[in-house]
């Protein structure tokens, strides 16, 4: 069986994978070099990059994302226990018969539908494999492990320029390319790490421990909308496909629109019940720097530390090499 690492996905809009060391080393820093005491909340996880990275330092991870797709990605890789004969489910899936369902009608040119995320045969294999898992689903822990391996199984395959908000005229040759479901390889353990998949703003009232790192999304790009079909592959239900590209209906962030990303974080820092805070901001946000240092500095003692960092790059725009500044807002709080 071909297994790969939890996290294929890290081309994924903001992730923050080359920013772990830098992370890791502040988070220290102003923490102190053993944290095993200390429980870590990820509560915009997205791809779940940061909470892997930190799992086996911490006591345990809080993790959540208001993405179903990132609660199956995170579940996996934070919750998962082994999955005894894990190769044979794999390779049982790997020949099933492809067959004509919600993707292949919604999401393939050969349907009709005028869409060309997947290949035909691509499309009707995730149908097949997705509709086979769904028998799983009273094995929590075996459902969660080949949803997920499914998730980072198919976006590597997927026409796109690497979101979902358009596909690509013709298929690229990765999208030509037959998928094969890879197990994904992930370190289990018995600490009690929890996964949560709710709007952070809700979740924060329940919640409390010793650091919270903050990764809201910082301009108008919704993930919602740009992963649309990651949550499709993990629902599977039915629902209307909005126009040329197919999008759900998602539910939009305030962290998305000037108008409130502000009053949303500011309530957010106001309501945590950790000591530390640590916020990842970039310098094109829809929030200045400045703005975020002063609504920081009434709930405790604040610092900044900025480094400059290689923005996402999309397949059809592999030239462009442009840096941004990446701040990480530090409050400890009163
Ligand atoms: C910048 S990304 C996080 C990237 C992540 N740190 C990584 O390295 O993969 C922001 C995430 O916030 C999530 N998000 C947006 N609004 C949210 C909200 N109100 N509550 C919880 N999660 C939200 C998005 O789905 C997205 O995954």
């Amino acid at each position: 069986m071909i297994m790969k690492k939890s996290g294929g996905c890290v081309n994924y809009i903001g992730s923050k994978a080359k920013l772990i060391p830098f992370l890791q080393e502040t988070i220290k820093g102003v923490v102190g070099e053993d944290l095993s005491q200390k429980s870590l909340c990820d509560i915009f996880a997205g791809s779940g990059i940061v909470g892997r990275a930190f799992k086996h330092e911490v006591d345990y991870i809080i993790s959540n994302d208001i993405e179903y797709y990132s609660y199956i990605l995170n579940y996996n890789a934070l919750k998962g226990k082994k999955v005894e004969q894990s190769a044979i489910y794999i390779e049982l899936l790997n020949v099933l018969k492809p067959l004509s369902g919600l993707i292949y009608q919604h999401y393939c040119v050969g349907s009709g539908c005028g869409r060309v995320y997947f290949s035909d045969h691509n499309g009707q294999k995730i149908d097949a494999l997705r509709q086979a898992i769904e028998s799983y689903k009273e094995d929590k822990n075996l459902y969660y492990f080949l949803l997920a391996s499914l998730l980072e199984s198919a976006d590597k395959v997927a026409n796109t320029a690497s979101v979902y908000s358009s596909f690509l005229k013709t298929l690229k040759p990765l999208a030509c390319k037959e998928m094969v479901l890879e197990g994904l390889d992930f370190e289990p353990d018995e600490k009690l790490h929890q996964v949560f998949c709710e709007d952070a703003n809700t979740l924060i009232s329940k919640i409390e421990g010793d650091i919270l790192y903050l990764d809201p999304p910082y301009n108008h790009r919704q993930y919602g909308a740009n992963y649309h079909l990651l949550n499709t592959i993990a629902l599977y239900d039915i629902f209307q496909p909005q126009g040329k590209t197919g999008v759900r209906n998602y539910v939009s962030s305030p962290y998305c629109k000037r108008r409130s990303a502000f009053s949303a974080l500011e309530v957010l820092i106001r309501e945590a019940k950790f000591r530390y805070v640590f916020l990842s901001y970039n310098d094109e946000g829809l929030i200045g720097h400045k703005e975020i240092a002063q609504m920081m500095q009434r709930y405790g003692k604040y610092d900044l530390q900025i480094i400059s960092h290689q923005r996402f790059k999309a397949y059809d725009n592999k030239k462009c090499k442009h840096s941004t500044l990446e701040y990480l807002h530090i409050l400890e709080k009163f």
